[in-house]
């Protein structure tokens, strides 16, 4: 289910996303742009016995069998410094710096579930989503709440230890509150991963991508699904957004890219 690669879709896009020009009035004009980058990898886990990393969703929280569902992902961002180097764009040869204002990761829900109910329409899910960076590499196709990848190689801590193992504590959370009514008009939930994006692009950090859990995910059996990049809607699926901010110098001549990073 993994969309390897950036598809023509993702690139079409990528040009139409200028949001708009300021001109400094000192020979500067600043613009800014939205970058979309795409999930490259995606699954969770739940329970050491069965790999789900073939369904359309991606789920966090206790589900009725008593057994906590997190999820993982990964962002291959390598196309994203070679597209962000925007002095190679014909369009704007004579940027001289590049910046990263902000960045998300975006989650669509696609459900919500609990135990308790039968009527879908008096679900909600209530808690507070956290973010860690994954500190060790893994599988969409093998990972379990025990293996992370093949070769028989398992996670430090079952179900992903968040203490600097596997993964590190919360760098991003988010308190979601959706209702069923809500999860199925298209809510997201978005992090602010800036210095996450940032500590990969400057390689202080590994790209290993990030897990996702619920705070309090063991006190009620409710659980949120997510879009997984094998949904057939696109557009819900999990990305991450950068906005990026350039110095255009008025009279294109010498330029060269620099980042902040
Ligand atoms: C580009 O910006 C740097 C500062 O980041 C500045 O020193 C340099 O003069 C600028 N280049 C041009 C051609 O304006
Ligand atoms: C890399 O980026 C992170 C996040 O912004 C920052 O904390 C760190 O100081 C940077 N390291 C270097 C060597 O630039």
């Amino acid at each position: 289910m993994a969309v390897l690669g950036i598809s023509p879709f993702v690139f079409i896009l990528l040009w139409n996303l200028l949001t708009h020009f300021v001109d400094t009035g000192q020979g500067l004009e600043v613009i800014e742009r939205e970058y979309e980058i795409p999930v490259s990898a995606d699954t969770f886990i739940h329970g050491p016995a069965t790999n789900q990393g073939m369904y359309d969703y991606l789920e966090i929280g206790q589900r009725a069998d008593r057994i906590e569902s997190r999820t993982l992902v990964t962002f291959e961002i390598s196309q994203f410094m070679l597209d962000s180097q925007w002095g190679r764009n014909e369009q704007y040869p004579n940027i001289n710096q590049s910046t990263i204002l902000q960045s998300s990761l975006r989650l669509s829900c696609s459900n919500i579930e609990n135990a308790a109910s039968t009527d879908p329409f008096n679900r909600n899910f209530q808690d507070t989503l956290h973010v860690g960076r994954l500190l060790v590499p893994w599988e969409e196709a093998v990972a379990t709440s025990v293996v992370r990848a093949s070769g028989g190689r398992s996670w430090e801590v079952e179900n992903v230890g968040m203490d600097g193992s596997d993964a590190t504590p919360s760098v991003a959370s988010a308190f979601v509150d959706i209702t069923y009514a809500a999860c199925q008009e298209g809510t997201s939930v978005s992090f602010d991963i800036t210095d996450t994006l940032l500590s990969w692009i400057n390689g202080t950090s590994p790209n290993y991508g990030l897990v996702i859990w619920a705070e309090d995910a063991m006190l009620s059996r409710r659980w949120i699904k997510f879009a997984s990049s094998g949904s057939h809607d696109v557009a819900n699926h999990p990305v991450l957004t950068v906005s990026i901010q350039d110095t255009l110098i008025s009279t294109p001549g010498e330029s060269s890219f620099q980042s902040n990073v």
